[in-house]
């Protein structure tokens, strides 16, 4: 415990003496959250951090979350360092996205409006007409369909189902997932109500469609952490990695969250709601990224950055 506040307050000091600022996603360790709170970063969803970014005067980033984070942060602001505790942390939905084959399906479909999802590869933003987040997907695909566009959407096929449900836009879906959400099961949900009917369940539209059509709340993590706080409920099934605990329990403290199953009797999952690239951010890693950036920096090529700026430019116009 003690080692554990040690490497906290040195974290604190290095942060000031390198001009850096920490920020994090809810999914990351409490600990990190916390930190970054304490030192005047923040912790946010995937959009919120683009923007603590920009706007924040520190020369340096320390970017606690997943390597689409730190790219779209250097892409909105090349002229700070950013650092990543590690730069293994990635995402099933960039790795299941290869610019390649992701263009060559844009380039068969002239006549669509390309929409992808911020958790991609700076290349694959590129080729992207808009950059949508969970929080502001909805919106944006209502605009576009408003407009009579077709949507080649890419990657998240779960996001995008839910969408294409609520808007009814004329989309084509690239086959991605998020192994985390990918896990809820539909079954045990149903049987986690049966025990506690006065629970609303909260679901990130990561999760599957049948896992959706459950949910009293849909949305993105900072929307689901709001529903939390705003609804009457004093209990809540939350189907999405249970890192967004530490923030709901610290806004609710009075309520009641339950991590939504992930897995029948005696079966198995891979990441049972914690995302194992976020668990990858570490304090020591942090302390390290402040020590030494080497092999730690996210650099993007500065022809891709102009095509991903313009896009990641209309999603944050669209959605000021
Ligand atoms: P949010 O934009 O809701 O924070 O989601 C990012 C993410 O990777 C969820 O899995
Ligand atoms: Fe990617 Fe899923 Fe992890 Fe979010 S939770 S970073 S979508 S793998």
């Amino acid at each position: 415990q003690d080692e554990r506040a040690q490497v906290k307050e040195r974290i604190k000091r290095l942060l000031i003496e390198k001009n850096a600022v920490l920020v994090a996603h809810y999914y990351t360790d409490p600990e990190i959250q916390a930190l970054a709170e304490e030192t005047g970063g923040c912790v946010a969803d995937s959009l919120e951090m683009a923007r603590f970014g920009k706007q924040h005067p520190a020369e340096t980033l320390i970017v606690a979350g997943v390597k689409f984070m730190g790219e779209t942060s250097k892409v909105l602001t090349p002229e700070k360092t950013v650092v990543m505790p590690t730069l293994e942390a990635t995402c099933s939905l960039d790795l299941g996205c290869p610019i390649k084959e992701f263009s060559a399906f844009c380039d068969e479909h002239p006549d669509h409006t390309v929409v992808v999802y911020a958790n991609t590869s700076t290349a694959v933003k590129a080729r992207a007409d808009w950059i949508v987040t969970s929080s502001c997907a909805l919106e944006i695909v209502e605009h576009l369909d408003e407009q009579g566009k077709k949507i080649l959407w890419g990657p998240d096929r779960h996001l995008g189902n839910y969408i294409q449900r609520e808007t009814g836009a004329d989309m084509l879906m690239w086959q991605g997932a998020c192994i985390v959400h990918d896990e809820f099961k539909t079954k045990a949900l149903i049987d986690m109500k049966a025990l506690h009917p006065d629970a609303a369940i909260l679901v990130h539209p990561e999760s599957p469609l049948d896992i959706v059509e459950l949910a009293d709340a849909v949305g993105s993590t900072s929307q689901l952490i709001k529903a939390a706080q705003e609804m009457p409920n004093q209990k809540f099934i939350v189907a999405t990695d249970r890192g967004i605990f530490y923030k709901m329990q610290q806004l609710c403290p009075e309520k009641e969250f339950f991590e939504a199953p992930t897995a029948g009797e005696g079966a198995t999952c891979k990441s049972c709601a914690h995302c194992p690239w976020m668990a990858m951010n570490g304090l020591k890693e942090i302390e390290n990224a402040l020590l030494d950036p080497t092999g730690k920096e996210i650099f993007v090529d500065m022809e891709l950055r102009k095509g991903a700026l313009k896009s990641l430019n209309r999603m944050l116009d669209f959605s000021a």
